[in-house]
Formats: structure tokens, C-alpha cells, sequence
């Protein structure tokens, strides 16, 4: 069988369909090649010395992780001195990161979740790095981070990498969603599923159902059906996974299909969500849409919203459309 590595894939894309322009190929390339840094990290583990925590707190009030901390850095440091980058957002940063004055200044954005699953690094499970790329679209000299509050719909690609089995590298520059694995041999990301498409419709779902209690209504009511089973409204029996890290939860739904929950809930009222928009909810969003599936916040697609700060967090509601869309009408009924 032939093998397609991710640069023939880039390459052929820009041929076919004319918009990867060189600096974001550049810019996906160089985000891979991080991501197989951050990778070994992951794989060394006790090892590595890198488990446990780093004893800081982030931005969003989450004590950081050793690897949340070797990550973001290992991403940072990869894409400075590219020329493709204006400047970078990171869930582990407060405020923007501008490319330093001793390099060139590129046309690109890079937003990142660099560690997304941290409660699950010290038990061996799935974790992974989440990415968002946006254009600059002012003229203006400088950034800021007015520059970032773009709705996803804007995205120029997005992806994820899972550290799991196998290190996956998921991809969408808005032509379909293309799936690499990391070949630890060669050291190369080769294509092993092209044009993913999510079924219409699921027998599973994914939620926190310890905070059952803490659901709005319209929630309670989707799962009480799919928890009726075969007797119940739906006339068949639901199975449910919750791997609690977001990358291997829609990494699953990506490869059989599946629905994604994580609404707003009565615990932080004042909160939309506990996800954040930029660096988790817009990137996972495009891909689905991509795959076929649906993203909403409940209400509304996720990639029309536009962000009013940088860490601005949503409810989420994601995967195979027909679930998606019942989930939005309950939403919607109770309004
Ligand atoms: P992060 O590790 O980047 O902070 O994100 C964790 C997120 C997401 O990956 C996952 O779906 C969710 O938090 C799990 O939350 P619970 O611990 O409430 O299940
Ligand atoms: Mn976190
Ligand atoms: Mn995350
Ligand atoms: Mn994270």
C-alpha cells in the first residue's frame, strides 16, 4: 500500500484545491513536529520526570500540570522563529504571546489547548494538544488580542493530536478531516484515514453524569430518554463513554460516531460553560462539521460565536447530527 506522508498530503491539497497558502503549511508542519516533541514528553512519563504538577495556577484557576507547562513551552518555542505567526493564545497563558521583534512577523494566529486532558497524565490515560489557526485580518501594525476574537467559522485549519495507543495527528484545513499516525520508526506522520464522515445517527453518548444534579432541564430530559432505552422515547438502548479528556472523547466520535455534552450546569452559574471557545470548543467544531457531524452550544452552531474575550467559555453539545440536532430542539423548545 502506498504511503501518503502529512507533507505529500499538504502538498496535494494546495494542488487540488489552491488554499494552503506556504505559511501555514510551514505553520502545520512545524505544529506536527511539536506535537512529536511533546509526544516523547508524554511517552517517557515517570521516566521523563514530567508527571504531577507544577504547583501554578493557570489563568482559568486550574493548578497546572508539569506537562500543561512543557507543552504550551514546546509549542511556543516551535513556532517563533517560523515567519508564519503574528502571534499565539494558549489555555495556559493570560495574555497573548507576540512573536518576538528578532523575527519576522507572519500573517497567522495559532491558538492552543497544549495539554487538553490533564487530570488524566499521572493515570496513563488518553490526553492530547488541541489547535486553532486564524489570519490576521486587520491591517493594522502589531497585534492584539482584538486580533483573536474571530468566530470559528473563520478558522483556516484546525486539529488535534491524541496521545493514546497511538499518537494520531487529525487534521482539517477546511477540505475534510485526514487522519495521520505517528510512525515512531521513521519519525513521520502517515495518512491512515482520509475523508472521516461521523454516522447521522448513535447509540452513544458522552457526559459527565456525576453533575446530573447540576443539569438544566432540557440535558436531564435528553439523557433520561437515552437512559430509557428500548421502552423509553427512543426505542433503543444508549451505551456511554466519558474518557475526560475532550481528544480521545471526540476522537471516538470522529471514528464510530457519537454525541458530546458538556452544558452549562447550575455549579458556576455565571459561567456559559466549562470549555473553552478558542482553544477547544471552535477547533473540535470545525473538524466535526467537517466529518459531517454538528456542533452547537445548545442554542446555536458554535463556529457562528463571536468570542468577546480570549478565554471566553461555552457549552458544548458536538457529534453525529441528527443527536446534535435534538439535543439544540430541546434546547430550543424550552427557551
Ligand atoms: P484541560 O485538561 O485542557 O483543562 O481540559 C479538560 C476538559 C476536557 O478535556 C474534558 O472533556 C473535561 O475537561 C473533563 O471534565 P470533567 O473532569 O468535569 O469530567
Ligand atoms: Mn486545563
Ligand atoms: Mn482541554
Ligand atoms: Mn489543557
Amino acid at each position: 500500500m502506498k504511503r501518503i506522508s502529512l507533507t505529500q498530503y499538504l502538498v496535494e491539497q494546495q494542488r487540488e484545491h489552491g488554499h494552503i497558502p506556504a505559511q501555514l503549511r510551514l505553520l502545520i508542519e512545524i505544529v506536527a513536529r511539536a506535537c512529536k516533541r511533546i509526544a516523547i514528553a508524554v511517552n517517557k512519563g515517570a521516566l521523563g520526570e514530567v508527571l504531577g504538577s507544577a504547583d501554578t495556577e493557570n489563568v482559568q484557576g486550574e493548578v497546572q500540570k508539569k506537562l500543561d507547562v512543557i507543552s504550551n513551552e514546546v509549542l511556543i518555542e516551535a513556532n517563533e522563529w517560523g515567519g508564519h505567526l503574528a502571534a499565539m493564545a494558549s489555555e495556559e497563558m493570560d495574555t497573548i504571546h507576540v512573536v518576538p521583534n528578532r523575527y519576522p512577523q507572519g500573517e497567522y494566529l495559532l491558538l492552543f489547548d497544549p495539554l487538553d486532558g490533564s487530570s488524566n497524565i499521572d493515570v496513563n490515560v488518553s490526553i492530547g494538544t488541541i489547535f486553532s489557526v486564524l489570519r490576521k485580518v486587520t491591517n493594522t501594525r502589531g497585534v492584539s488580542e482584538e486580533d483573536f476574537l474571530q468566530p470559528g467559522k473563520q478558522q483556516a485549519a484546525a486539529g488535534y493530536c491524541v496521545y493514546g495507543p497511538q499518537t494520531m495527528l487529525v487534521l482539517t484545513v477546511g477540505e475534510g478531516v485526514a487522519m495521520f499516525t505517528l510512525d515512531r520508526e521513521t519519525g513521520s506522520w502517515v495518512l491512515t484515514e482520509n475523508e472521516v464522515t461521523i454516522p447521522a445517527d448513535t447509540k452513544e453518548f458522552a457526559i459527565n453524569m456525576s453533575n446530573m444534579r447540576h443539569w438544566a432541564p432540557p440535558v436531564r430530559q435528553y439523557i433520561d430518554d437515552c437512559l430509557a432505552g428500548k421502552e423509553g422515547p427512543r426505542g433503543k438502548d444508549f451505551n456511554m463513554r466519558w474518557v475526560a479528556s475532550m481528544v480521545a472523547d471526540v476522537h471516538r466520535i470522529l471514528s464510530r460516531g457519537g454525541v458530546f455534552l458538556y452544558p452549562w450546569d447550575k455549579r458556576e452559574p455565571d459561567k456559559p460553560g466549562k470549555l473553552r471557545l478558542m482553544y477547544e470548543a471552535n477547533p473540535m467544531a470545525f473538524l466535526i462539521e467537517q466529518a459531517g457531524g454538528q456542533a452547537t452550544n445548545g442554542r446555536q452552531r458554535i463556529l457562528d460565536i463571536v468570542p468577546t474575550k480570549l478565554h471566553e467559555r461555552v457549552s458544548v453539545v458536538l457529534g453525529s447530527k441528527n443527536e446534535v440536532q435534538r439535543v439544540t430542539e430541546l434546547h430550543q423548545a424550552a427557551a
